[in-house]
């Protein structure tokens, strides 16, 4: 794999513009390069020359490093000195990265998480202590242990370095800071319902009895809409993660243990390889045939549903009455409706498209753009 990091004259640095201040500089490193991580690359450069002109924001890529090389930047003599040039790796080591992204402390420093991984998770309280801000997709630190949560937080509230992860729930939808918002303005959770999974949303909204579910699970597996391993969409566990984070955005201490999920994988295939539950998941049909047989029984449809209602967390599939929000969302929204003492009698309700690798990067770009922002940089073109 190559990646094309911006050389000094790239368009990350556009083209020097007479007689106006200079540009306010953060330093960028990218931590997994996938497929959310590259869509942040694409939109970094193409955003680039209008940050500079509008903003007079210069986003300085400096590294990015996937779980075994690190890609370091043209600055480094050394290395060109030996490669004619640093479009070579490293192997990746991630606290000499995070140096190396911040540097001689020049300028601020911001790593994106894109990766799914606790091994990156657990550097944070490191870095956000060493002043480095992160944002990520990535919810393995706020809804992993408590505790290391717990010192993350300490880490950037004795800093003063920030810590964004708009893109763990809904990706690109305004979900984490919205709940923020109506916190911080003294607005009062009651309860959290969501949809919050596209690809559950998808698998129910088709689910009406005309198709086994495990063929619906097939056809989501060959469209590229479920995990290579669709038991990650079909435990409940994705998410839950959410549910977790949103609980303990809105102050209250939970964990996964806390949130009772119903899953859709029979025991008997929690276990084993990935081939193996392909091979049995027609051992889904029977109990989905009669949980949509009780639904319509009841008058209702059955939908993937998530419920944080004070400190009682719930994951699983319910029926919900053919007037439901969640009745009439589209093929594969998420939604979320947070009820509060402000919105009690008709919830504030974020709903779109929750997944899907450019929206969730610009999740993250936007978590990068609010650092900067928080340091002065405008964010209009006034
Ligand atoms: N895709 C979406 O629609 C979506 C939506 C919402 C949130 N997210 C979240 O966004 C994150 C990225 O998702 P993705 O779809 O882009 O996943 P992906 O394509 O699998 O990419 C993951 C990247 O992380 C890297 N990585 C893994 N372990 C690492 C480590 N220890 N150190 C450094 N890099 C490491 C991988 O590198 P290797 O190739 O070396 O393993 C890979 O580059 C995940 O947390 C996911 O839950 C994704």
């Amino acid at each position: 794999m190559s990646i094309a990091i911006a050389p000094p004259c790239s368009p990350l640095r556009a083209a020097p513009v007479r007689a106006v201040a200079p540009p306010f500089v953060v330093h960028v490193g990218i931590v997994g390069p996938g497929k959310v991580g590259s869509a942040l690359l694409a939109q970094l450069r193409l955003a680039a020359p209008r940050l500079l002109r509008d903003c007079r924001l210069e986003l300085r890529l400096r590294a990015v490093s996937d779980s075994r090389h690190m890609w370091l930047d043209c600055d480094d003599e050394a290395l060109n000195g030996r490669t004619h040039g640093a479009q070579t790796w490293r192997p990746a080591e991630l606290d000499e990265f995070a140096a190396y992204v911040a540097g001689d402390g020049g300028g601020p420093a911001v790593l994106a998480d894109c990766s799914a991984s606790d091994f990156v998770a657990d550097r944070y309280a490191g870095w956000l202590a060493a002043g480095i801000h992160v944002v990520t997709p990535n919810k393995r630190a706020a809804s992993g242990p408590l505790e290391r949560w717990r010192r993350i937080g300490a880490a950037a509230g004795a800093s003063g370095a920030r810590l964004h992860y708009e893109g763990t729930v809904g990706a690109g939808l305004p979900v984490v800071h919205t709940l923020r918002d109506l916190l911080d303005t003294g607005d009062e959770l009651v309860s959290v319902e969501g949809m919050l999974s596209g690809t559950l949303a998808w698998l129910f909204h088709r689910f009406d009895g005309s198709l086994p579910f495990s063929a619906l699970v097939r056809e989501a597996h060959a469209l590229g809409y479920t995990e290579p391993d669709p038991r990650d969409d079909l435990s409940g566990m994705d998410v839950a993660r959410k549910l977790v984070i949103l609980a303990r955005e809105a102050g209250l201490p939970l964990s996964l243990e806390d949130v009772r999920i119903g899953g859709l994988v029979p025991d008997a295939l929690v276990h084993g390889d990935r081939e193996m539950f392909m091979d049995h998941l027609e051992a889904l049909d029977a109990p989905m045939a009669a949980l949509l047989a009780q639904a319509r029984a009841a008058g209702g449809v059955l939908r993937h549903v998530a419920r944080l209602h004070g400190r009682k967390a719930s994951v699983g599939v319910e029926a919900v009455a053919p007037d439901h929000a969640f009745a009439h969302a589209r093929l594969s929204d998420n939604v979320v409706r947070f009820t509060t003492r402000r919105y009690c009698d008709n919830a504030l309700v974020v709903q779109g498209p929750g997944a899907g690798p450019d929206v969730t990067a610009a999740a993250v770009f936007a978590d990068l753009l609010r650092v900067a922002g928080a340091m002065g940089v405008k964010r209009c073109a006034c």
